[in-house]
């Protein structure tokens, strides 16, 4: 996963000495200090980036390969100004400033991480577009429009739930600026932890048999619902799961006009049946016709969460032209392409996937291979593809009876 490993070495590299507990990684086009992971394990032998005296988590470069395709996309390879107010070793914005037109301010509580920041930068000889701060993530971003800066992307990387930096994020962001969001608390948006999700994003969950996708749906419902109340919509034009995190990129759009058609349109409930996996969204503005209606035994309705598009596939298909036009330069990304290939196929199918192996089971039926169900979908007119979220789920526009119908016709034949 990461790139390569340069041994350690307690002589002076690039005039910043080495202790021979550390070791440089190369991620990306970044050279990074780190305490050696191999120092830094669990007692059952995995390496836990917490466990550190610095963060680093080498799982996370397919989410910093994908953040640097996403700037160099939405920037048009143009100068732009970053904040990322958590940042650990600071790999993450040094790479901004190194693959990107990025310019900015990396930023950590910890004055370990700040140290390891600092070093990093000198390493990367990227003082002239990088400055380390030593600050709360809330304190510097609330401070920050008051200094007159103006931010075009903030990315907020933090450890579980983005949600405490979220109004000084949507206070400090420019207008039409990016923002981008990991939230790796998945037990609580999962609904492993069905009173968390409720106290975290004040939604009420259900383990549906498209869990990451709800997951995922009320953590984007319960970031734009913030953010409305500053009169801003946050657009999201590119979110997804992987690898036991959410992450998601929004434009900021400084408008409560806007803010107002996007809640009444995209936020809403799900009424599930946890009998049959039925499922359908309801606008919240059209609550009041589901109140005291009875469609099953075991009917839930879950939410307040997004209920629109998960992503822009114009903004996805402009990244993929990135990659291709660019292809010298971002060679090193090409890895993040067939995930991508994925996602645009699902974008714009907007009925959360269908667990086909527990529909399956539901119609007591065999499972047909997916490929044949996905190519049956496609004969009978619908979208459908597999979806990221999981490979025993179907993304399709067919609807519930429909999905049902087709599933049974497989069973005939
Ligand atoms: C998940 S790590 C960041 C990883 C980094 N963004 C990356 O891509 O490698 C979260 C970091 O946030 C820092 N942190 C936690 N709470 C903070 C706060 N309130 N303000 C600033 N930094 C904070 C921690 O010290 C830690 O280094």
């Amino acid at each position: 996963m990461i790139d390569s490993i340069r041994g350690n070495s307690n002589s002076m590299n690039n005039n910043v000495g080495l202790y021979d507990w550390e070791t440089i990684i190369i991620e990306g086009k970044a050279k990074i200090i780190i305490p050696n992971p191999e120092l830094f394990k669990r007692p059952d032998g995995v390496y836990e980036p917490s466990w550190a005296p610095v963060f680093y988590n080498p799982r996370m470069k397919f989410s910093r390969d994908i953040a640097v395709a996403v700037s160099v996309t939405y920037f048009d390879d143009k100068e732009y100004f970053y904040i990322e107010p958590l940042a650990g070793s600071g790999v993450r914005s040094i790479r901004y400033s190194l693959e990107t037109g990025g310019r900015g301010i990396v930023n950590d509580l910890d004055p370990i991480a700040y140290y390891y920041i600092k070093r990093n930068i000198r390493l990367n000889n990227v003082e002239d577009r990088v400055e380390a701060y030593n600050s709360e993530a809330n304190t510097l971003l609330s401070s920050i429009r008051t200094n007159g800066i103006v931010v075009d992307l903030i990315d907020v990387d933090p450890y579980g739930s983005p949600i405490p930096f979220i109004d000084s994020t949507v206070y400090a962001i420019a207008k039409n600026g990016l923002i981008a969001i990991t939230a790796t608390d998945t037990g609580p948006l999962n609904c492993s932890y069905e009173e968390a999700c409720y106290r975290r994003y004040h939604a009420k969950c259900y383990k549906v048999d498209f869990v990451k996708e709800m997951g995922l749906r009320i953590l984007l419902g319960s970031i734009i619902l913030r953010a409305a109340s500053h009169d801003v919509l946050l657009l999201p034009i590119l979110s997804y799961y992987h690898d036991y995190y959410y992450r998601a990129y929004f434009i900021s759009i400084k408008s409560a006009n806007e803010a107002n058609k996007a809640l009444k349109k995209n936020i809403g409930y799900i009424l599930y049946c946890a009998d049959n996996y039925y499922r359908e969204y309801v606008p919240a503005t059209n609550i009041e016709s589901i109140i005291g209606e009875k469609i099953c035994e075991r009917q839930v309705v879950i939410g307040p969460l997004w209920i629109g598009l998960l992503g822009v596939k114009e903004f996805i298909e402009k990244i993929l032209l990135t990659l291709e036009k660019k292809s010298e330069g971002l060679k090193h990304l090409l890895h993040i392409k067939k995930f991508l290939l994925n996602l645009n196929q699902e974008i714009d199918i907007n009925t959360p996937y269908y667990r086909y192996d527990l529909f399956c089971g539901y119609l007591k039926m065999n499972m047909p291979p997916r490929d044949k169900l996905i190519s049956e979908l496609k004969n009978r007119g619908f979208k459908a593809t597999k979806s990221h979220f999981d490979p025993r789920g179907i993304k399709t526009n067919a609807s519930y009876e429909e999905f049902i119908s087709i599933l049974k016709s497989l069973r005939k034949s």
